[in-house]
């Protein structure tokens, strides 16, 4: 059979959908090029907010018509959504057929076959040992060191769908890199939902960085996502001694007020993370720091949204995700009797959009005159006669030149730059 697989959500499921690739091209699917000639499409899904939620729904109901005209056309169910509403998606008319969870991607080819119609047991153990990850992405690579998450975040689903914790062995993240290092990639991220925790028969995170960074040839190594409660001194000596670890690290906030954090359960206090932050700069210079924010989560008042906004003024966060507190059934919050009003947490959202591209915009043109490495990806969304890659530090920049830029490495000098991306040349 010929599938498609479309992924929605975090690099997580962009590294599970590429697992999911080598178990069906194992068990004798081919990738289809496009939708129309695909006899499977699967989708790879996120809840983690419901706006995730109800565009793939949408795109799921866009689908469907095509089982008229394909009679054994089916569509799949793959990743958080799956666990979390699957079983109830698949008694209802949406036109889904299977649904398949984040630790039973295995039994993908038997469901094909028809042998049963979902799979959603949790399976501690699974790892996905001895599979090779089909790679999506010619100069981008992601591994996957560990899955789910135990720290129950009180706003968050993920621990629901992802279930526990584990790491994956030494070997495997090892021979992963090497496959995907053989192939070219130059810019490799490694990921977990809490990637300090990491743990495998007593090997740290640290201590996987400073072993990886051993490995010979030219490649950028990345990590997300970090949480600010697990990070080490020991963390940040790494990346400050190993030449392949890029000088960025994404550190979600979330909140910048003492109350909230506690009542989010994210087990560190402003100045425990404010005091990491000033670590980081001392010992990494030229640090790019990135954060994820939530406005408007249960019953924070306008004074502790304001501490967020002060937050990111005093931290000055090169780039930051920010987003609309939405409650997920099942979590703690989601049972607050304080929910704010939607138009409440428009506003906050907007505020904090507004402050964070200023600080955008001032991080980036900080960076004019400077020269910088750029490891170029593809052509610019603008123009064919740009292309655009991204600096060590994780910032977006676009230089003129073609095609044959693609995949290399260039030391660029910035021009010029706007609130997202670095006009070099
Ligand atoms: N494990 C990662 C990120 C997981 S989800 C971490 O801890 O950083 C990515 C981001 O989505 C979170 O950092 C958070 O900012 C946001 N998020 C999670 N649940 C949310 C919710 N219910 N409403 C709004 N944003 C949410
Ligand atoms: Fe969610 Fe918190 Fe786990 Fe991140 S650490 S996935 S925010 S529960
Ligand atoms: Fe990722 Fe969304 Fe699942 S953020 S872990 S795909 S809920």
């Amino acid at each position: 059979m010929k599938y498609y697989i479309e992924t929605y959500g975090c690099q997580m499921n962009v590294s599970d959908s590429e697992l999911v690739a080598s178990i069906l091209n194992t068990a004798g699917h081919d990738a289809a090029a496009d939708i129309d000639s695909a006899d499977v499409l699967l989708f790879n899904t996120c809840s983690v907010r419901e706006h995730a939620e109800e565009r793939v729904l949408g795109r799921i109901s866009n689908e469907k018509h095509r089982k008229k005209a394909k009679p054994k056309f089916k569509i799949v169910l793959l990743g958080c959504m799956a666990q979390r509403i699957g079983k109830r998606l698949l008694e209802t008319d949406t036109g889904i057929d299977y649904v398949v969870g984040v630790d039973n991607y295995r039994q993908l080819p038997s469901i094909l076959a028809g042998e049963a119609h979902y799979a959603l047991d949790f399976d501690t153990k699974e790892v996905y040992r001895e599979l090779q990850p089909v790679h999506s992405n010619k100069h981008l690579g992601f591994v996957t060191i560990m899955r789910g998450c135990n720290n129950f975040c009180s706003y968050c689903i993920v621990p629901y769908v992802r279930g526990r914790e584990r790491s994956r062995p030494y070997e495997d993240i090892l021979q992963d890199m090497q496959i995907a290092i053989g192939q070219g990639i130059k810019d490799i991220t490694l990921l977990g939902q809490n990637v300090n925790s990491y743990n495998y028969n007593g090997l740290s995170f640290p201590e996987l960085l400073r072993r990886l960074n051993d490995i010979k040839g030219y490649y950028r190594l990345r990590f997300i996502t970090s949480h600010p409660k697990d990070l080490s001194d020991e963390l940040i000596k790494v990346m400050r001694d190993c030449d392949k670890v890029c000088e960025h690290i994404h550190l979600p906030l979330q909140s910048g007020d003492p109350e909230i954090l506690k009542k989010m359960n994210r087990g560190y206090s402003y100045q425990h993370y404010l005091e990491r932050i000033i670590s980081l700069r001392q010992q990494v210079p030229d640090i790019a720091i990135t954060t994820d924010l939530i406005a408007g989560f249960p019953g924070e008042s306008e004074a502790q949204f304001e501490a967020t906004l002060n937050a990111m003024r005093e931290i000055e966060y090169d780039y930051a995700f920010c987003f609309k507190y939405s409650e997920r059934s099942g979590t703690l919050a989601a049972t607050s009797a304080e929910q704010l009003p939607e138009s409440v947490r428009l506003e906050r959202l907007q505020r904090m959009i507004d402050l964070q591209r200023e600080i955008t915009l001032k991080k980036f043109r900080a960076e004019i005159g400077k020269t910088v490495e750029v490891f170029v990806e593809d052509f610019s969304k603008k123009s064919k006669a740009q292309v655009s890659g991204k600096t060590r530090d994780f910032k977006i920049a676009v230089l003129s030149g073609d095609a044959s830029l693609i995949g290399s490495l260039q030391y660029a000098k910035v021009l010029d730059a706007t609130s997202g991306t670095l006009i070099c040349e």
